[in-house]
């Protein structure tokens, strides 16, 4: 009986933070595997470059640029930064394993207040987006509020009122706003 109760408690708070639009105002969906190189291809990496993922799920797009990273000797630093709890559970787990992890940062964040501007060190920076499309005008405001340079790479939607620096059909589209 008492395991039962934990099991359903259990249930609920996963069902809370993956389900409650105050927990979690965007669903967790990781970005198709098969946009993958698309993906990190956009972000563009660099030596001495900063990638941030906004809402970073489950670290698909921050593992698939660290992988790249590692192979090609990058020096980047890769903010992977998640809201849900469970998530950023996943996410130390991976990053626990990961060869790469002394470039990696896992942060407890709201990507819409968050003081970014405190955490990257580097002159440039990409804000990777997989997020609700009538949340972008948003999340883009406080970006370019805390780090104005910043490029945002957004997977899926466009930004509102932004002509994109390019974008392509995959699974999904994919839209770069260099600034
Ligand atoms: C559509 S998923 C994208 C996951 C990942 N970026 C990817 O491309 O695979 C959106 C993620 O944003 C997270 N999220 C929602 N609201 C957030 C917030 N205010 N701050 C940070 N992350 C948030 C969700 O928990 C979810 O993991």
């Amino acid at each position: 009986m008492g395991i039962v109760f934990i099991v359903f408690v259990l249930f609920l708070l996963v069902a809370y933070f993956f389900l409650s639009r105050t927990a979690s105002p965007v669903p967790y969906f990781p970005s198709n595997q098969r946009d993958m190189e698309r993906i990190v291809d956009y972000l563009e990496l660099r030596n001495h470059h900063t990638i941030i993922d906004m809402g970073a799920g489950d670290g698909a797009v921050i593992f698939a640029a660290a992988d790249w990273a590692q192979q090609k000797k990058l020096t980047l630093h890769l903010i992977a930064a998640e809201i849900n709890p469970i998530l950023l559970a996943v996410l130390y787990l991976r990053h626990l394993l990961h060869p790469y992890r002394a470039h990696i940062s896992i942060m407890y964040a709201d990507m819409f207040h968050y003081p970014f501007s405190k955490v990257v060190y580097t002159k440039t920076v990409t804000a990777f987006y997989y997020i609700s499309p009538w949340l972008l005008k948003k999340a883009y405001s406080h970006i370019k509020h805390e780090l104005p340079h910043a490029h945002i790479v957004s997977y899926f939607y466009p930004l509102p009122n932004k002509k994109p620096t390019k974008h392509t059909e995959g699974v999904h589209q994919l839209f770069a706003y260099f600034s």
